[in-house]
């Protein structure tokens, strides 16, 4: 579909708060280029040229479904198989072996995107276990449903799965045959640990456990000061004294109050009471 209507100033400055307001992602004026090219792509979906036309028909309750296909249009999903993975030295000498003498492990993983990082942490977690049995659940959670569709389905394209070494990726993944080569599927061990579940992290949590972990890496970049405060003191609520809170090497709780002690960069832990 060809002619859009202008996205008035006026109207970024109402998209960039009904952003904001429903999941935290600060869009600056500098995004207005980048927003116009993906909302364009769901209006061109439903035949509608004006942004205006477009914003009050997804803010109607009964368009729930349009609402979050413009979020998945405009969230950053970027991530990758043993990203930073300084975290996941950090956890294989510091915080499984600890983990490992439990009978249940609990970790969460607060914006999964499309899965590589919640089976990262699968794959290294089953690496510290061995032969030990414990109960283990990964919760995966991201805003976005499309990217945990992909999570759950599990399957990644050969340069996806570049990062993993080679002997973890035959222990843990299936190659595709014939034109599916290029292909590779999560084994069902570690997929019987990760539970994908869309969670807004504006929103309250609809979760009683008390994780042991969480991941909370590269989408705090994305609020501001006030968001993330009340975000990482809400994560502190369903963390286990002494649990560990782990964010992106570019992000800091610096300038926020909180109850975490600081143990190197990027990671904290709860203070045990
Ligand atoms: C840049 S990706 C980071 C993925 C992964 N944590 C990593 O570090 O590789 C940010 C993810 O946060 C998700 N996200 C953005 N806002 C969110 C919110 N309010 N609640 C939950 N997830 C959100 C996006 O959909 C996206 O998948």
């Amino acid at each position: 579909m060809t002619g859009f209507e202008e996205m008035t100033d006026a109207e970024f400055g109402l998209y960039q708060k009904l952003i904001h307001s429903t999941c935290g992602i600060h869009l600056t004026t500098a995004k207005k280029q980048l927003l116009i090219s993906r909302l364009r792509k769901r209006m061109s979906a439903l035949e509608i040229s004006s942004f205006r036309v477009y914003r009050e028909f997804i803010i109607k309750p009964e368009n729930i479904d349009e609402f979050n296909l413009m979020l998945n249009a405009v969230s950053t999903n970027k991530t990758d198989f043993f990203r930073e993975s300084v975290h996941f030295d950090f956890m294989a000498k510091k915080v499984y072996p600890l983990l490992i003498k439990q009978r249940e492990i609990r970790i969460w993983c607060a914006a999964s995107s499309s899965g590589e990082e919640p089976y990262t942490i699968a794959m290294t977690l089953a690496e510290a276990l061995r032969s030990t049995v414990c109960d283990v659940k990964i919760l995966a959670t991201d805003i976005s449903t499309k990217v945990l569709d992909e999570g759950e389905q599990g399957v990644y394209a050969a340069d996806m799965v570049a990062p993993i070494p080679q002997a973890l990726l035959k222990k843990y993944f299936l190659q595709g045959q014939k034109e599916w080569k290029d292909y590779y599927l999560v084994k069902d061990e570690l997929k019987q640990w990760v539970h994908f579940k869309r969670l807004n992290l504006m929103e309250p949590f609809p979760l009683s456990v008390q994780f042991d972990v969480i991941f909370c890496r590269n989408v705090m970049i994305y609020f501001d000061l006030e968001t993330r405060e009340d975000l990482v003191n809400r994560m502190e609520r369903n963390l286990k004294p002494g649990g560990y809170l782990l964010i992106g090497n570019a992000e800091s709780l610096s300038g926020l109050k909180h109850n975490y002690n600081y143990v190197q960069p990027a990671v904290y832990q709860k203070k045990a009471r």
